[in-house]
């Protein structure tokens, strides 16, 4: 995805915790454009789990995180945002969206529609727990898959990469003669 960028690039992702996917993704961006940015969204309240199987309260995370991206000389490539997802006001193009907050269907799908009208065509959603365990992220990616919207490119181990599928304008061609179907 960077390499092939031109330009800037961005991440979202929603569930920073103490950070480790965060650091992975801002050194990952830092290497290949420095301005580039990971929006990491987190409301730090150190809930987890699924509300269908249960949550778990860990103590809070902000701290944690701060220090992590810190740690990884990571402050200007990172925005750490505490809020939930729900709450942030996005309007700029997303080249990957990256999803692992409370991993229920309800929350998954909350969540990722939240940002997906800024995820750009062949741009990636990344869900992680893509697993028996989360019932509820299985199926949300694979109506999601059956949508014909996104294309499964990877699976590794629990992690599952899709991509937006580009956008294909039909067009009807009516002629004297015939009429038939073009595409962009
Ligand atoms: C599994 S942890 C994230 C782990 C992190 N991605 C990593 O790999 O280290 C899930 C986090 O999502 C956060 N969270 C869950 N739902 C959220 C939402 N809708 N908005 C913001 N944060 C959310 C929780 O506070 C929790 O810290």
């Amino acid at each position: 995805m960077c390499a092939a960028s031109n330009g800037d690039v961005s991440i979202v992702e929603t569930g920073s915790y103490h950070g480790k996917t965060t650091v992975l993704f801002g050194t990952v961006l830092k290497y290949f454009s420095g301005t580039s940015k990971v929006y990491s969204i987190d409301i730090h309240d150190g809930k987890q789990g699924a509300t269908d199987l249960g949550l778990k309260t860990y103590a809070p995370s902000y701290e944690f995180l701060k220090r992590n991206i810190e740690r990884s000389h990571l402050t200007n490539v990172v925005v750490a945002i505490k809020d939930h997802s729900w709450n942030v006001q996005w309007h700029s193009p997303i080249s990957l969206l990256f999803i692992d907050g409370l991993h229920d269907y309800p929350n998954v799908a909350r969540d990722f529609w939240h940002f997906e009208e800024w995820l750009v065509p062949g741009g990636y959603a990344v869900f992680h727990d893509y697993a028996d365990y989360y019932p509820g992220v299985r199926a949300f990616v694979n109506d999601l898959m059956n949508s014909g919207n996104y294309s499964r490119i990877k699976l590794v181990d629990s992690l599952i990469v899709l991509k937006k599928n580009e956008v294909r304008v039909i067009h009807i061609v009516k002629s004297k003669k015939k009429t038939f179907l073009t595409r962009d």
